[in-house]
């Protein structure tokens, strides 16, 4: 399975931190953010990593990362992704890195405390489709939102103003090479984007998305500057997946 991270986009909530800079640059606690997303997907097995970024700083990741072996990398690649048109189009950009090989998608912006070798071992396992991982949160009107009928996901909802559960979907998301047809036949949103929600939609009309929810906390250091310091002490208090 490959391994995707995505560390594009505009990064507005954090301005002006991020006014210079990229997103994933920026420090949580001691590490670049960008090395929790490569250590969860690397504590996984998963060591063939694309970086799809943007902006004037895309060449920082290289200076950075190296060939990413300090990381337990054993391939990294880049992709560039022109404007932020969406995390579904970034997504898109790992098709030629993918090809007919299932995928581990990681936000870059995502920090987790404890790893996700176990969904992982699911998906390989799961003959074909998505894997979306959910976790109970207080505010999920800042994320995407699973609605459920019965035990069953009916639908996933983008920042619902009146969320239909308190289950956020995660930035980790599991998906067979069927993700890159489904994405071209997406439309923007209102907001101009191609939306990872719409992609979830997508697999769950098929009836080929499962779930799990993830254990151990999980933080969004790009949801505000207020949330990006709660993940920076989380991580001082607790540790993190995030390399040495
Ligand atoms: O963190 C989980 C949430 O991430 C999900 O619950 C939401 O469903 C999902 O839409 C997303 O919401 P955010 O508002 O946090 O997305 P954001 O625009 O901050 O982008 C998340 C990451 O994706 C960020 O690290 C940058 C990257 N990205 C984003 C866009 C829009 C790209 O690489 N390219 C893009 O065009």
């Amino acid at each position: 399975m490959k391994g995707v991270i995505l560390a594009g986009g505009t990064g507005m909530r954090l301005d002006p931190l991020t006014r210079v800079t990229n997103k994933h640059l920026l420090p949580v606690y001691d590490r670049p953010m960008i090395f929790y997303p490569i250590q969860t997907l690397v504590t996984a097995g998963v060591t063939e990593i694309l970086i799809v970024t943007s902006g004037p700083s895309a060449g920082d990741f290289l200076r950075l990362l190296g060939n990413g072996q300090a990381l337990g990398v054993d391939h990294l690649s880049f992709a560039y992704q022109e404007g932020a048109g969406g995390i579904a189009q970034a997504i898109g950009l790992a098709q030629p890195f993918v090809g007919r090989n299932r995928m581990v998608v990681m936000l870059g912006d995502n920090v987790i405390g404890g790893n996700v070798i176990e969904p992982a071992n699911k998906f390989r396992a799961q003959p074909h489709g998505a894997k979306v991982l959910l976790k109970e949160v207080d505010n999920p009107s800042a994320y995407g939102v699973a609605e459920l009928g019965g035990n069953r996901i009916t639908r996933f909802v983008e920042k619902p103003a009146q969320p239909p559960s308190n289950l956020a979907v995660t930035g980790i998301y599991f998906y067979d090479a069927g993700a890159f047809d489904l994405i071209e036949r997406l439309e923007p949103s209102a907001r101009g984007e191609l939306e990872v929600t719409d992609l979830n939609n997508a697999y769950l009309a098929r009836g080929d998305l499962t779930h799990d929810v993830l254990q151990g906390y999980w933080a969004d250091c790009g949801e505000s500057v207020d949330h990006y310091l709660h993940v920076c002490n989380l991580v001082a208090r607790h540790g993190a997946n995030r390399g040495s």
